[in-house]
């Protein structure tokens, strides 16, 4: 088999909170138990689940931006955090991000031209062949902005248009991975269809992989083939999102997939709701057992005895729940 384009391996990733007082020890916080995934090249996949599950930092870890106390994050087959300064700067050309907020990510005092050329500027040379503004040129127009978009400044936009802008940025070294972390949650519902049309179209055109970060699922149902779901750091249940959305196995996945429709109705009773307190922080100390089994409706004795491990239910399909 080939080398997969990103490859995650049992990523762990500890916080160490301030300590309480003094005297006591620093706490440490286990934001990702040993996350595992694969990705493809020309493939997207979505990451869903709630505040405080830990998305963001997994794609933190995935750009090499925040190191991981144990497991791997290879690109092309080459661990990122066994790279040297050099190496990993050259590697970095392979992957880009996007970010949430087109206002925040874009510094108001550089131009376009400016902000575009920035991935570059950090790799050494530019593209042989290809001058740089030329370059730039290039990835205005394939985010559907003029070539005079480059003189102007990031509030002469409307935050879709400051979007496309944060996309030519992640294109211009030519990536074949982008990590969108939440890229269009911040812009309404008519301008995300477009941004996501712009993706899909740009993903066809250059081959492009997509880990997808999202906590809304309609969204991720258009642009990804493949989800996993996480719960307080952990996969809970991967596989092809029409599957994993249509036919959840994980009782964690049925009721994100169940809270869908009805954002808004309301508490639901008997703690079954998957929204509210599931930030890592609220989970306390990890006992033996599973730990969704507090929320769990389905819970049995087992379940607080031994943590299920994720297992295959289907071909491409798994999840981690002893009953599903
Ligand atoms: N630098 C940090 N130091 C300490 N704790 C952190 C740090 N970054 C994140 N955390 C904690 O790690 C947990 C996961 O945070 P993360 O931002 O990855 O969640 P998320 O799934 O992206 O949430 P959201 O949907 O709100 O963006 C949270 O409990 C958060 O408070
Ligand atoms: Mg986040």
């Amino acid at each position: 088999m080939s080398t997969p384009l990103l490859e995650v391996r049992n990523v762990v990733r500890d916080y160490t909170l301030p300590r309480p007082s003094l005297f006591s020890r620093p706490v440490a916080l286990r934001v990702l138990h040993g996350v595992s995934l694969t990705l493809g090249a020309g493939q997207s996949l979505g990451i869903v689940g709630e505040s405080g599950s830990g998305k963001s930092t997994l794609a933190r870890t995935v750009m090499a931006l925040d190191r991981p106390q144990e497991g791997e994050v290879r690109i092309d087959g080459e661990n990122l955090y066994a790279l040297s300064r050099t190496d990993l700067r050259a590697a970095r050309r392979k992957f880009q991000a996007i970010f949430q907020d087109p206002y925040g990510s874009l510094d108001p005092r550089h131009s376009v031209r400016r902000i575009i050329s920035e991935p570059m500027r950090s790799l050494e040379a530019g593209q042989p062949g290809t001058s740089r503004s030329d370059r730039i040129g290039e990835v205005l127009d394939a985010v559907g902005l003029s070539p005079a978009a480059a003189d102007k400044y990031p509030h002469e936009f409307s935050g879709g248009q400051r979007q496309r802008i944060a996309i030519a940025r992640a294109l211009v070294t030519r990536p074949a991975l982008i990590v969108a972390d939440e890229p269009v949650s911040a812009l309404d519902v008519s301008v995300q269809a477009q941004v996501l049309n712009l993706m899909m179209d740009l993903q066809e055109r250059f081959n492009l992989a997509y880990l997808f970060i999202s906590h809304d699922l309609g969204v991720v149902r258009v642009i990804t083939d493949r989800v996993a779901v996480i719960h307080l750091g952990r996969i809970v249940e991967e596989g092809p999102t029409g599957e994993v959305f249509d036919g959840p196995r994980h009782p964690y996945t049925q009721a994100l997939v169940e809270a869908v429709p009805k954002p808004f109705a309301g508490r639901r009773q008997r703690g079954r709701s998957a929204k509210g307190h599931a930030s890592v922080a609220a989970s306390g100390a990890a006992g033996a057992g599973c730990p969704y089994e507090p929320q769990c409706p389905l819970a049995q004795p087992l379940c607080s005895m031994e943590a299920p491990a994720l297992r295959l239910l289907a071909p491409e399909h798994s999840a981690a729940c002893h009953f599903a």
